[in-house]
């Protein structure tokens, strides 16, 4: 086993469009949390083009690692090991990250970790829990865990067991079309508002009647479903699907006839992308469909997370991911925890959307038994996080 010394793990991560680094030192407190966006590169696009994400993590990696040491007052010769993101996300992007995490852990000496993007995302969770351990002397969350994983590119639901520092996952549900986050994102931006589209709904949904359009999503059958490489997909599998109600949002725009007062707020949103222009560019239609696109989201995503937890066996939820900072998706997971007597946990604002404080503290156990990557680690834009890449599964 490694000497944990002093704990330093840089984390860095790229896999789609936050150029990010951070140290925490053993996994628990962060000594700093470097992110810079491309929000402005893709916002014309109304999503992100995987080309320009590249461009920008090479322009950006070097001065965000650089950011990242200095507030943490450290330098690269106290590290005790580098820890990066190989999947899943964009090839191009994934491959900045890591190529730059290699060269520093060859130069360095130091060991390199490769951690997947959704495991970050599941410890960041554990990371805020785990502050919150150390400084209210909280309990811990009990395991096993359900952890919901719900942003851009994924909603996936894992069956999450610890012991000692070993964790494994078991993937329990996943969407089968559209991510929860892609469906807010496309609802965003066919109704004009700005991109990434979740935190322009979560704003303007409390101005509207999250009961005046019936929305309602269709039951899949998981036998329908061909196992993925995430493995998981069984008769017992949670099953997700967003993209037909982003069709039925589109539908409703097009029978009430919005498109020329969604073409105003495009144009007026473009010269003053502010929340208080689109609150004044949106009429109660508008406001009203907003605000029940995301209450049957977010009721979607509670119901079949807490009947999951039930048939399973939870012992505790793990909310996390980009809509994870959903604030009626906080609230309405939380109220049905306390009635259920569930304890559940939901990483600060700043943990939710992707960062790289997320990656260093997932990197913490493996650094604890030597899980080390060679240098031929590359990307993988698919990496599944299970049985595959986890190793032996626990029985439920
Ligand atoms: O985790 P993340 O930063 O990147 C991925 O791994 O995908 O998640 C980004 C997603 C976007 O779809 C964005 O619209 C959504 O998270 N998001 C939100 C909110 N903030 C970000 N969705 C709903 N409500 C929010 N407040
Ligand atoms: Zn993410």
């Amino acid at each position: 086993m490694s000497n944990p010394s002093t704990g330093l793990i840089l984390g860095i991560e790229s896999s789609c469009d936050e150029t990010a680094a951070a140290v925490v030192r053993r996994g628990s407190e962060v000594l700093s949390n470097v992110v810079a966006s491309q929000i402005a590169t893709h916002s014309p696009y109304g999503g992100v083009v995987p080309e320009l994400a590249s461009r920008e993590h090479l322009r950006n990696i070097v001065p965000v690692v650089r950011t990242a040491l200095r507030e943490a007052n450290i330098s690269l010769v106290d590290l005790d090991a580098i820890a990066v993101t190989n999947g899943p996300g964009l090839a191009g992007a994934l491959l900045v990250g890591i190529s730059y995490a290699k060269t520093l852990a060859y130069a360095l000496g130091k060991p390199l970790i490769a951690v997947n993007h959704l495991e970050g995302h599941i410890h960041a969770v554990l990371l805020e829990q785990a502050q919150l351990t150390t400084n209210s002397e909280a309990d811990p969350l009990p395991f096993p865990a359900l952890a919901l994983v719900v942003s851009g590119g994924h909603t996936h639901l894992y069956l999450v067991h610890r012991h000692r520092d070993t964790w494994t996952y078991r993937n329990v549900g996943h969407t089968v079309d559209d991510a929860a986050g892609e469906a807010f994102d496309k609802v965003a931006k066919l109704l004009g508002l700005g991109y990434p589209g979740g935190p322009w709904i979560d704003a303007l949904a409390p101005h509207g009647d999250p009961t005046a359009v019936p929305f309602s999503f269709a039951q899949v059958k998981p036998k329908a479903h061909r196992p993925g490489r995430g493995g998981g997909t069984d008769a017992t599998s949670t099953l997700f699907s967003f993209s037909g109600i982003k069709t039925a949002v589109l539908r409703y725009t097009q029978v009430h006839e919005m498109a020329a007062r969604i073409q105003t707020r495009r144009i007026g949103l473009a010269i003053d992308p502010s929340l208080a222009k689109a609150v004044a560019l949106s009429d109660e239609q508008t406001l009203n469909l907003v605000a029940s696109f995301q209450r049957a989201v977010v009721d979607d995503l509670r119901r079949k997370t807490f009947r999951a937890a039930e048939a399973l066996g939870a012992a505790s939820l793990l909310i996390s991911g980009g809509v994870a900072a959903n604030r009626e998706l906080r609230v309405r997971f939380t109220a049905e925890a306390v009635d259920r007597g569930l304890p559940i946990a939901f990483p600060k604002m700043s943990l939710a959307t992707d960062n790289a404080a997320m990656i260093a503290a997932a990197a913490w156990p493996k650094f604890l038994i030597n899980d080390f990557a060679s240098q031929t680690l590359t990307a993988d834009p698919s990496l599944p996080l299970g049985k595959a890449a986890s190793g032996p599964l626990n029985p439920l």
